[in-house]
């Protein structure tokens, strides 16, 4: 499965980045966006994932994420995730970057996660900034209201037109120049800024390998893809690199 440029790479790697996304958490049983069942089919982002939107209509958008929340606290980190945790123990250094909201890599066990577009487990006051967990939270009640100030509470995710957050960007930017291996899994790589990682990667050396199902918008600039799902291809990826490491 593994071709021999990427296993002749696997000893020499110090700094590992997997950049992840919706299709990661696909065999856990979250919905992707785009594709046949994607949210987005279903639902117009301009509606519900925008500041306008919730502004407009808070209880409506409350009630899509609270939905949310109630499938992600069911669900369970898939062999993927685990396999990604496990490679902390292969390499010396190794970062996520994922554009899920999910927190299923936290679960998972990896230590170095850094969330581009959020996490649902977070809310915060739109008014005085006050971060609010998801416990304590009534999610059948509506448009929650900040115990401190009275504001509007909102999920701690990006919206359509936001800026992402500026230290995970960092971080992230950081991690990818520094990378020896780059693994974009279950991404389709349009949505941007994110999308520019890999090839801000490539451009610094990594070895790039796409993990996916389906060729994306990204596979004309990866190294390689391996096509396939991530909770099938990762662990297998797993167990080749220990046999390379013990070569
Ligand atoms: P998409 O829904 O655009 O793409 C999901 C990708 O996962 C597709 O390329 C699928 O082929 C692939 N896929 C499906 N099942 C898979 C599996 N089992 N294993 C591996 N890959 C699989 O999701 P994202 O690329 O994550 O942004 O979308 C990026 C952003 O668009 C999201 O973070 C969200 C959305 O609008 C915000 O909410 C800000």
């Amino acid at each position: 499965m593994l071709s021999d440029a990427f296993r002749a790479r696997i000893p020499g790697v110090r700094c590992l980045v997997a950049f992840t996304g919706a299709g990661m958490s696909a065999e856990s049983g979250v919905s992707t966006f785009r594709g046949e069942d994607g949210i987005w089919q279903k639902f117009k982002p301009e509606e519900l994932a925008s500041f306008d939107a919730f502004i407009r209509n808070p209880s409506l958008v409350w009630e899509w994420y609270a939905h949310r929340k109630k499938v992600l606290s069911s669900v369970e980190p898939n062999p993927g995730h685990l396999a990604l945790a496990n490679m902390e123990t292969l390499f010396p250094e190794v970062h996520v970057i994922t554009q899920n909201i999910d927190n299923l890599h936290r679960r998972a066990g990896s230590q170095r996660v850094h969330e581009l577009h959020g996490n649902l487990q977070r809310n915060y006051c739109i008014d005085c900034r006050n971060p609010v967990s998801n416990e304590g939270l009534d999610l059948d009640a509506g448009a929650p209201r900040c115990r401190q100030c009275g504001g509007l509470i909102r999920p701690d995710v990006i919206w359509f037109g936001e800026l992402l957050p500026l230290d995970a960007w960092d971080r992230s930017i950081e991690a990818c120049r520094r990378a020896d291996l780059f693994l974009s899994i279950g991404t389709s790589g349009v949505v941007y800024p994110a999308a520019t990682l890999p090839g801000i990667s490539r451009g610094a050396g990594a070895y790039v390998v796409e993990i996916n199902p389906e060729y994306t918008a990204l596979s004309d600039f990866v190294d390689e893809t391996i096509l396939g799902k991530s909770g099938e291809i990762l662990p297998e990826v797993v167990r080749l690199m220990k046999i390379e490491l013990r070569k």
